[in-house]
């Protein structure tokens, strides 16, 4: 029996109602496969939290999740209560760097039984690498003087290393897939740091002879996400265009709701953490009505990243059977609550064991 030790922080908002019905799923998932088992540890990490302690987590906060295999986090952000930069700095990002977690893995596909916003998609499947530790997302810069006088500077900061890893996993991601990779640019209008970036782009592609490539700028690739989505196979992104672009692929699918996502450790001295592209939703919260899949999708990249493809397949395919039954939450155009779906996905994984 393989067990795998997982953290769990179900943070702020629609994240305390999602995960929850996330891990019943991954129960449910290891009772049909019979073979492994979770053992989830709850921390109640958030701005809750913060109110009570002055601090998102505590101070040991880390070296307690450096020991797990996994990190399954929902989302983090009440701004009613604690700033966003305050928050978000204080705990997921700073999971994020610490632990080295320097790719964002964001796939986007035509769901079975969703109706895209668009008005006439054909079948897209796509995945955005987004540059996970540094660029548009840095503490380098500061404020000073107050009143008509006051300057803010806010540094990017993109490093040879950080650019060429994250575009090396796009090429290798590629390999395994249609064998093409996009990269998203904007060096007409950010003068250092994009033609840099296009620069280590061109450098990196000449050893993937075999993977076929184009450059875009970021505001014409967002359009062809709307426009022609069935042409991209692997997107590469800077922290903050593929923040950006990931919102947008989840929209293009139906919903922010379903949008999954990895932060991956790849030297494996850290573990890796997983939650979904949307955030803690406070305008939704409290109603039963999240829609669970962005959570429950992230699950099945768990599970593929502890080699459980199959079963990630296996579990991919119900929640689109369930979709595909109509069974749908309000974002979806349905009526069924999180609870609703949840139970569904859960009682077709035990008839299919
Ligand atoms: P959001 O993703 O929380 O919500 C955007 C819109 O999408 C809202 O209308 C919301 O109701 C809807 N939505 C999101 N997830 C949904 C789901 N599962 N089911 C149904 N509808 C869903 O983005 P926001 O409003 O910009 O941010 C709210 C808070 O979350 C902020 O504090 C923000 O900083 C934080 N945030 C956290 C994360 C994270 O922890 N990973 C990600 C994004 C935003
Ligand atoms: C995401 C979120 C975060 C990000 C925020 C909450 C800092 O939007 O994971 O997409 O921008 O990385
Ligand atoms: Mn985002």
């Amino acid at each position: 029996m393989k067990k795998w030790e997982i953290a769990v922080i179900p943070g702020d908002g629609i994240g305390k109602e999602v995960v929850p019905a996330a891990l019943d799923v991954l129960k449910a998932v290891a009772d049909v496969h019979g073979g492994i088992s979770f053992s989830f540890t709850e921390f109640p990490w958030s701005c809750d939290y913060y109110m009570e302690h002055g601090k998102m987590m505590p101070d040991d906060g880390l070296s307690t999740l450096r020991n797990f295999d996994a990190i399954f986090l929902g989302a983090v952000g009440n701004p009613k209560l604690v700033p966003d930069h305050i928050s978000l700095w204080g705990l997921l990002l700073k999971i994020r760097r610490e632990f080295e977690q320097v790719i964002n893995v964001r796939p986007a596909k035509s769901f079975r039984g969703l109706s895209s916003p668009l008005a006439e998609p054909r079948e897209f499947d796509f995945i955005v690498v987004r540059e996970n530790s540094e660029g548009e997302y840095s503490e380098v810069g500061g404020r000073i003087h107050r009143g008509e006088d006051e300057i803010a500077i806010q540094n990017a900061v993109f490093t040879r290393k950080g650019t060429e890893r994250a575009m090396r996993y796009a090429f290798e991601l590629a390999r395994k897939r249609k064998r093409h990779v996009t990269s998203a640019t904007k060096s007409n209008g950010i003068f250092h740091t994009m033609p840099f970036w296009d620069e280590v782009f061109a450098d990196v592609k000449r050893d993937y002879p075999d993977v076929a490539t184009a450059s875009y700028h970021i505001d014409a690739l967002a359009a062809f996400f709307v426009t022609r989505p069935h042409t991209f196979d692997v997107v590469v992104a800077s922290n903050l265009f593929g923040d950006i672009l990931t919102d947008l692929g989840g929209a293009i699918m139906g919903s922010i709701g379903i949008a999954p996502a990895a932060n991956i450790n790849v030297n494996g001295k850290y573990p890796s953490m997983f939650e979904p592209v949307h955030g803690s939703a406070p305008d939704i919260y409290g109603q039963g009505i999240a829609n669970p899949i962005g959570q429950i999708w992230t699950a099945k990249l768990m599970l593929d990243h502890f080699g459980e493809e199959e079963l990630g397949a296996f579990l991919l395919k119900t929640i689109e059977d369930v979709t595909a039954d109509g069974i749908k939450t309000p974002d979806l155009g349905g009526t069924a609550t999180t609870k609703e779906v949840t139970e569904e996905i859960c009682r077709r994984l035990y008839k299919r064991s």
